[in-house]
Order: C-alpha cells, then structure tokens, then sequence
C-alpha cells in the first residue's frame, strides 16, 4: 500500500486559519495587528519568492507586513543601521534577514543585531541558547512546522527512535534539540524522541536509517534517500528543496512511497508549514511585546 500523504499544504491552511482568528480577535480588543519586517539584500531570485510568498501568508492571515530591499553593494553598516531602526519601531513586532547575503556582509553580526524578542526565525544567540537550555523563547520554523505536520498527523513521537540527516544550524541541529527534549508547559514543540543525527561524516548511513520508526531527510541532495534504506512502515519527512532543471526536487526518492508509512511531499510538504509557524511566531512575538510593554507602563506607574 503505498504512504500516506504528509499534507503540508492541508495542514498549513488549517493552522493559518486559527491564526487569522486569533490575529482577528486581538485587533477586535483594540491590539494592534502583528507585523513582520522582512529583509532582502541583493536580487536573488529565490530568495525574492521566499520573501514575497512571506508578505502574501501575511495579509492572508490580516497581519502587517513591512517589506525593505536593499542593493546587492549595501554595506554592513547600512544594514545594521535598519535592523537598529526596525528593532525600535513598535509596529515590526518580529523581524527576518533573508538568507543568503551579499559576501561582503557578516551574518553572524546581523543576526547578533536583531532584537532577540523580534528574532521570530530563532537564529539569534540567546534564542538558540533558550531553546537548546529546553526554555524556548521561539521555535525554529522549519524543524517546528516538521514537528506539527508529525503530531498533528496522528504520529506519535515519545520513545520513538527518530533519525534526522542534517545536522544545520537551521534545520537538523535544532530539530534534534526539540525531538530530544521532555515536554513542558514552555515547550510546546518537545517530543520526548531517542534521536540520531547523521550527518557528512556518518558511517554505514544506510543501516542507520534503517532503524527510523520516522526518518527526517534535511541534505539537500536530490533524491538522496532510497527505498532500501527505509523501514517498512516509517514516517518520511522530505525537507530537501533543490532545484533540478527548473524543478523543486526533494532528498527522498518517490519510489520510498512503496516502502514508508508515511511521506511529505515535495513541494507541498514541509514549505507551506515553515512560512506557517513563520506567522505563528509573529503572533507570538507581538503577543510578548504586549507583556513586556504593559509591565514597563505598571513599573512607571508606580514611580
Ligand atoms: N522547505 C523548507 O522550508 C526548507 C527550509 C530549510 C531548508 N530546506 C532545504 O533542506 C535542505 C537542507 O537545508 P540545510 O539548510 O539544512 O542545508 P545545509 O546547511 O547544506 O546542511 C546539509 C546537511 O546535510 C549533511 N549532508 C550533506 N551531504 C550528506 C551526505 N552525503 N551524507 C550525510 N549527510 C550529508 C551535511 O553534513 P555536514 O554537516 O557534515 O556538512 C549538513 O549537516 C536543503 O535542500 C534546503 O533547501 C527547506
């Protein structure tokens, strides 16, 4: 029997519809409406996709959306300068630098400079430090979309043994961190999962993949996981993304479908749910600048 369908794309449009209610209700009690600021450097042609597919999801979701494009020959410094100016404006409740940047940039220091309670992609220091000391701040979108399209799909993860290949900073490294982690009141994307993580330098990757009751393929190397390395009945979840000849080609072998439980499709699979916990995110981020803000007018109420 071939795998049932990971639908991303289902499962995105049902998540982005209890945001747009929540986003509804606030700016109902007379809150102000989430806004996302986005950051391009430079006129890569995927990234512009990314980034407008971004603004889209928000309005669709009756967010704001602040959109900033910046030649490729933007220096350092002129870019540090906007995140200052986007990190003090009230209505940019959560922030992003599009990925990649220009080389003359360092992108360690722009993510350094992004407010850490703006920082809705999780890259920021302190951010990774909260989620990795299991107190996370945000999730990251990515790993935290290819937990909920699990869960929310009925897969349970506890004691589960979960094999991730890819150890990214963005991807399988975080992703690790979170399928590992107990579960707590603060730490809604834990997952209670024995987790190995493969990566460039693993040996006899076959055998260990062997051994997933759920296989995270996180390489980006087209159509790197086959049907013989998979255990009858696991679930597959393809975050590969690379372009062959004009197409979207996953890391997992369509003939895997054969031999899987489960499979996410690619597209339509992990993409759609990265931009939803992107939104998420956002909410959350106005949701804590709220906080922060009314107990600093209580603090100099008092005084
Ligand atoms: N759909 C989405 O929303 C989304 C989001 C993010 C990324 N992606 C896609 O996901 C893929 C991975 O992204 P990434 O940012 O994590 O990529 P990355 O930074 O290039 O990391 C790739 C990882 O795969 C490992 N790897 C590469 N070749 C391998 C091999 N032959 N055997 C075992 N491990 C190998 C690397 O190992 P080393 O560490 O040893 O080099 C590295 O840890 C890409 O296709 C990307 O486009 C999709």
């Amino acid at each position: 029997m071939p795998a049932q369908k990971l639908d991303g794309q289902q499962l995105a449009k049902t998540i982005r519809a209890e945001i747009a209610a929540a986003v509804a209700e606030r700016v109902r009690n007379g809150q102000p409406p989430p806004g996302l600021a986005t950051v391009l450097v430079g006129d890569n042609a995927a990234s512009q996709v990314y980034v407008r597919n971004k603004h889209k999801a928000c309005q669709a979701a009756g967010m704001r959306s602040f959109e900033n494009v910046l030649p490729s020959i933007t220096t350092q410094g002129q870019l540090l300068d906007l995140i200052a100016k986007l990190n003090a404006d009230p209505a940019v409740h959560g922030m992003l630098v599009q990925q990649p940047l220009p080389k003359q940039i360092d992108a360690g220091a722009v993510i350094r400079a992004i407010s850490p309670l703006k920082d809705v992609d999780c890259f920021h220091p302190e951010n990774v430090g909260l989620l990795a000391a299991g107190h996370p701040r945000f999730l990251p979108c990515t790993p935290y979309g290819i937990v909920q399209l699990l869960v929310r799909n009925g897969i349970e993860l506890a004691g589960k043994h979960v094999v991730v290949l890819g150890r990214s900073n963005i991807v399988g490294k975080p992703l690790a961190l979170m399928l590992m982690q107990k579960p707590s009141r603060d730490n809604p994307g834990a997952a209670d999962a024995t987790v190995t993580v493969v990566h460039s330098r693993s040996r006899d990757i076959s055998s260990l993949t062997r051994q997933a009751e759920v296989l995270i393929a996180a390489v980006g190397r087209p159509r790197f996981v086959t049907a013989d390395m998979v255990q009858p009945g696991a679930a597959v979840v393809d975050v590969g993304t690379t372009l062959v000849e004009g197409k979207v080609v996953g890391d997992v072998d369509p003939a895997v479908a054969n031999v899987a439980g489960w499979l996410s499709p690619v597209p339509g699979g992990v993409g759609p749910m990265t931009i939803t916990m992107l939104l998420h995110n956002t909410l959350e981020a106005a949701k804590m600048q709220q906080t922060v803000e009314s107990r600093q007018s209580a603090v100099s109420s008092r005084q």
